[in-house]
């Protein structure tokens, strides 16, 4: 009774914060003139360009757990309708909802909740996609980079064939890719070794290769991961945290440990998200240096240098402490469309949730350098 009324306090308290963060932060930038001409190569693209989005990743993409407490089973469900930068719920703050502000017939958002579509370490159950909700949201929750090409891009390259709204020739088309968070937690666990940075770059770049062969003018976002000792530190600092752990003790288990062993472990867990984020710096670089007119692979620092003091109070879902809340989607959405928006030289990694929203002017482009 008492530990329900304190759960029933705590998930009040959040909300108010999801609210005041929402009323304080909205997406208003003014409209933009009609384009003169439609963008004619990559480096040339602007927010009114983008007719079709889609997605590869993890949990943090598929939404798990984003909308915190619910009822039992739903505790368990994906919110992939306000996920950080594919969803498409009414009023979401994502970066589908903001490109949606210049093309109001933009194509890929995900929407509204269902139960979890999970992989279990390398291996994901075929036929999990609903495909009327996940759209071109191809995020499975546990997924590993492996797990992109086999069966993420099959569902997503299915369902753009599929979809009569597609113009697969012409449409400038907006994919994101974050992922490596699982491939982070399956190595610390210890059960077996870490997948390399080698491994991780020679998969990323098949993936994103099947893509380039496939799909005609496609703008490649890849998003570098921050510390998951950041998610330990900031576990200090909700004081509902630590005992969703002590209850819970089932998600990446190894960041959370104790004493010097904990330590031990989330620094090799953070030189790995290291080395991770180096080879997607190299991909990008290979990919810039090869100039292709259609296709372009980015990367965006803007969350990478997420600690507990820099992201919002509210980071961490109240279902397991570890999954990102509303409140973080929205911030990822923000910092990375931020990002999008900077050319390379100017974009900030310092999770800078606090700054305003970059509203792109008619000479604004998604940078390519
Ligand atoms: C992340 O961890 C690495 C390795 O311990 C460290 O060098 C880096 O400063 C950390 N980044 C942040 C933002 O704390
Ligand atoms: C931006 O819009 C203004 C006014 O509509 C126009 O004069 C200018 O040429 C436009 N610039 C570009 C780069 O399209």
């Amino acid at each position: 009774m008492i530990s329900m009324s304190f759960r029933y306090l705590v998930s009040s308290f959040s909300l108010l914060l999801c609210f005041g963060f929402i009323a304080s932060d909205e997406f208003n930038c003014p409209p933009l003139p009609p384009l003169a001409r439609p963008a004619q190569s990559v480096h040339e693209l602007r927010p009114q360009d983008i007719k079709v989005v889609m997605t590869l990743g993890d949990s943090v993409t598929a939404a798990f757990a984003a909308m915190g407490r619910q009822d039992g089973i739903k505790d368990l469900y994906e919110f992939r309708g306000i996920s950080w930068f594919i969803g498409g719920d009414p009023n979401a703050q994502t970066i589908f909802s903001f490109l949606r502000h210049y093309t109001p017939n933009i194509i890929g958002g995900s929407l509204g909740s269902h139960f979890v579509e999970l992989c279990y370490g390398p291996i994901c159950p075929p036929d999990q996609y609903r495909p009327k909700q996940d759209v071109f949201n191809a995020a499975q929750s546990g997924a590993m980079v492996p797990n992109l090409k086999k069966h993420e891009f099959t569902y997503l390259y299915e369902q753009l064939t599929l979809n009569p709204s597609v113009n697969m020739r012409d449409d400038w088309k907006l994919l994101s890719i974050l992922i490596g968070f699982n491939d982070l937690c399956i190595g610390c666990s210890g059960d077996v070794p870490y997948i390399t940075a080698d491994d991780f770059e020679t998969n990323l770049r098949s993936v994103i290769e099947e893509v380039r062969s496939k799909i005609p003018k496609v703008f490649v976002n890849l998003v570098e991961i921050f510390n998951m000792s950041m998610i330990y530190e900031k576990s200090k600092t909700m004081p509902h945290c630590e005992d969703i752990h002590r209850l819970l003790p089932i998600e990446c288990l190894c960041v959370f440990l104790e004493g010097k062993i904990g330590d031990d472990t989330r620094r090799d867990i953070d030189n790995y998200a290291a080395k991770y984020n180096e080879r997607l710096r190299k991909l990008a670089k290979e990919y810039s240096e090869k100039n292709y007119q259609d296709f372009a692979v980015v990367v965006q620092p803007g969350i990478r240098d997420g600690t507990a003091k820099n992201t919002p109070i509210d980071f961490m879902s109240d279902v397991d402490c570890f999954h990102p809340s509303l409140v973080a989607h929205q911030a990822f959405a923000k910092v990375i469309w931020n990002n999008l928006l900077t050319p390379a030289a100017q974009k900030t990694s310092n999770f800078d949730f606090k700054a305003p929203f970059v509203c792109p002017t008619n000479a604004t482009l998604i940078y390519t350098n």
